[in-house]
């Protein structure tokens, strides 16, 4: 057994909390063999039903669940913290502009990344899961100026999974046929879901992108709205499929890709592909277990650059934006 690995969890009360922590109460975060310790944060008028699922999280007795804390102060949450999944976020309200949204984020994200910096473990590794995910992510990061940058990422991986099974459904394969799909940008309606580059059984991505009329008018905007068509279907947003993603991405991240496959996050740019320095931008990954390394050498060709250039355009906007209103 080795010893217990502190999470902290925003956002511990909502949707994507409450299927997020009896996964990791039951050792699927990070292993069979590794205990946890969750620490929750909540806004004042939530912590009363994040108690109600750390009940519910003891009446589990889940034997790798070591204990369970809540606070509605981000310099106690992020204490000791070697891992951070920061899935709290303010959703976009009614008339609300941009600016505003990304303001009402900066409240949250930047004071969490300075709590990162003062509070967390040296080892610390942050996942933001809350919308805008990206600039979001890049506001933690910025306020965290003591934390290596390449220990935050945003989540991509929801939009990698929908697209493995998007293209498998297409190839006629089982999902566990598809490898090497790669999400490109923003976690926005921009990003690029690229088959070119992966995998389906034994066809080649590229030889079934050459049904355009089902790349352009079904794979794209499907993987892309997907998270919209969930809404209207179930008549709430996607919440253990989410947590699932975000499963996945922490697993990866601690436990290594498989190889020969690759997958999607959003981290630090340290200007691959051309994408400007520090913006958080999601590319196909690769970890050994230690960090995401960015998977290069893929070509693009003119139809998957455009793409790419507007979901990076999208953040480099969002960037300025953040910058105008002094969040980083
Ligand atoms: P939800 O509204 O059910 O829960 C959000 C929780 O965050 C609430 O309990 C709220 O009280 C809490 N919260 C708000 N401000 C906080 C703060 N400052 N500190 C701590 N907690 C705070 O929302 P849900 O469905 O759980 O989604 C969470 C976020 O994840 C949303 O922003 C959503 O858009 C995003 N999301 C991201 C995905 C991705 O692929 N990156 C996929 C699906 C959702």
């Amino acid at each position: 057994m080795t010893p217990p690995v502190t999470v902290t969890v925003t956002g511990a009360a909502g949707s994507i909390g409450y299927s997020l922590l009896f996964r990791t109460g039951a050792g699927q975060l990070l292993g069979s063999d590794t205990p946890v310790r969750l620490r929750l944060l909540e806004i004042p008028s939530a912590v009363r039903v994040a108690e109600g699922v750390a009940m519910e999280l003891d009446d589990c007795a889940f034997p790798l669940l070591d204990s369970v804390d809540i606070f509605d102060d981000p310099r106690q949450a992020f204490e000791g913290a070697n891992v951070g999944l920061l899935v709290g976020a303010r959703p976009r309200g009614k008339g609300m502009e941009r600016a505003d949204l990304l303001q009402a984020n900066g409240a949250i994200f930047a004071p969490q990344g300075r709590a990162i910096n003062d509070a967390a473990a040296d080892d610390v590794r942050i996942l933001v899961v809350g919308n805008p995910a990206n600039s979001n992510a890049l506001i933690a990061a910025s306020n965290a100026p003591d934390v290596p940058k390449e220990r935050f990422s945003a989540m991509t991986r929801l939009d990698h999974n929908r697209a493995i099974a998007q293209l498998a459904k297409h190839a006629g394969v089982h999902q566990s046929q598809v490898r090497r799909m790669s999400i490109w940008g923003n976690h926005s309606t921009t990003q690029y879901p690229d088959v070119f580059h992966a995998l389906a059984g034994d066809r080649t991505g590229a030889e079934l992108a050459q049904d355009a009329a089902w790349l352009e008018h079904d794979f794209i905007p499907t993987v892309a709205r997907r998270g919209a068509a969930i809404i209207e279907a179930r008549g709430a947003s996607s919440q253990a499929s989410a947590a699932d993603a975000a499963i996945d991405h922490v697993r990866d991240w601690f436990g290594g890709t498989p190889s020969g496959d690759w997958t999607s996050a959003a981290v630090w740019s340290t200007g691959h592909y051309g994408v400007p320095d520090g913006l958080m931008c999601s590319f196909p990954v690769t970890s050994d277990g230690k960090g995401w390394t960015v998977v290069d050498g893929l070509e693009h060709g003119p139809f998957s650059q455009a793409r790419i250039d507007a979901s990076i355009a999208e953040l480099v906007e969002e960037r300025e934006a953040v910058r105008a209103l002094g969040l980083i």
